[in-house]
């Protein structure tokens, strides 16, 4: 599967800290996992957490998920060292925090090239500060880069804004991340639903997300999975109206026509491609619960 049609509906965030939580891990259905040494894990143990999860991703098979590992900022205590030693484990990806300029990225791709064991490891960036949405275009295009994940807690807060189920106050930021990652081939992982007792609310918010284009949701607990997985596959029906889309056009272009026309509505050739992006889509779905 290449990176873009591999599925990224449930991205769970699972503190490095935890152990029983890690233990879990390899039972989710969940698309991807962060294993986390920054906000969700105190200072105390940092530490340990990071001693922990290195050697828990060097010892475990976690299946087809994808493993990100989200370190501490470069400019604290712990930062280098979370580097330093998860170069050397190679994960899936590095997800960097409060990711604000090019540079930043270029930094940390530049100290990956230097240890072998993470050639294939690719740099995610948290988009959650308001330069760092600003400059979204540009942090995209950094060498290794793959992904944004957004931090609208740590964003709502530099921005003052308030909490509203509709998401108004922050739609900007969303849609500037969203475009910066279409024009240069990176996944969006929406963000975290901080109710995670709250399943209607999360369906509401996961909802949104779909329709807005993200590629999934970050998720704080396992609860919220099944939710998010079933709001970003297609539906039955979606796959059903793909492939009648794709059918009518061939029939309209067997015919020299470049138009076809279904249930009153046209079919061009950009709605075929997109229907046939649907299909693989459930296709990679399919692969990756089997
Ligand atoms: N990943 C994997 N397993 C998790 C989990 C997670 N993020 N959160 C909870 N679990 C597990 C628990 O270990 C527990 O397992 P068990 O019943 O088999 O022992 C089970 O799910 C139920 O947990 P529950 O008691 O409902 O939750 P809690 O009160 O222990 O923890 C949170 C609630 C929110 C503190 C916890 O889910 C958490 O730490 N989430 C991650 C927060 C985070 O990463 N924040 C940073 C990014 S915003
Ligand atoms: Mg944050």
């Amino acid at each position: 599967m290449t990176p873009l049609t591999r599925p990224f509906r449930s991205v769970l965030y699972i503190p490095g800290s935890k152990t029983r939580a890690l233990e879990k891990a390899t039972t989710l259905p969940v698309d991807a996992i962060i294993f986390d040494l920054e906000d969700a894990v105190s200072p105390d143990e940092k530490a340990k957490a990071r001693e922990l999860l290195a050697e828990t991703l060097s010892g475990t098979d976690f299946g087809p998920r994808y493993r990100l590992v989200r370190i501490n900022g470069q400019d604290t205590e712990w930062g280098p060292k979370d580097l330093e030693t998860f170069a050397k484990v190679g994960p899936d990806a590095i997800l960097l925090p409060k990711v604000e300029s090019r540079a930043a990225v270029a930094e940390i791709s530049a100290r990956l090239d230097a240890e072998p064991a993470s050639a294939r490891t690719r740099l995610w960036a948290m988009m959650e500060t308001p330069l760092g949405i600003l400059n979204a275009a540009e942090i995209a295009t950094g060498p290794r880069m793959e992904g944004f994940v957004m931090g609208t807690n740590d964003l709502a807060k530099d921005l003052n804004c308030r909490f509203r189920a509709d998401r108004e106050p922050l739609l900007t930021s969303l849609q500037l991340c969203l475009l910066a990652a279409r024009a240069h081939g990176l996944i969006c992982i929406d963000s975290v639903f901080n109710a995670f007792k709250d399943n209607e609310g999360l369906r509401v918010e996961a909802g949104q997300g779909r329709d807005m284009g993200f590629d999934g949701k970050s998720l704080i607990h396992p609860a919220q999975v099944a939710i998010t997985n079933a709001a970003f596959a297609p539906s039955a029906a979606e796959v059903e109206i793909a492939q009648r889309q794709i059918a009518a056009f061939e029939e309209a272009e067997a015919k020299g026509e470049g138009v076809a026309v279904l249930d009153g509505k046209i079919v061009e050739n950009l709605h075929v491609e997109t229907a046939r992006a649907l299909l693989a889509k459930a296709d990679a779905i399919a692969e990756l619960e089997s």
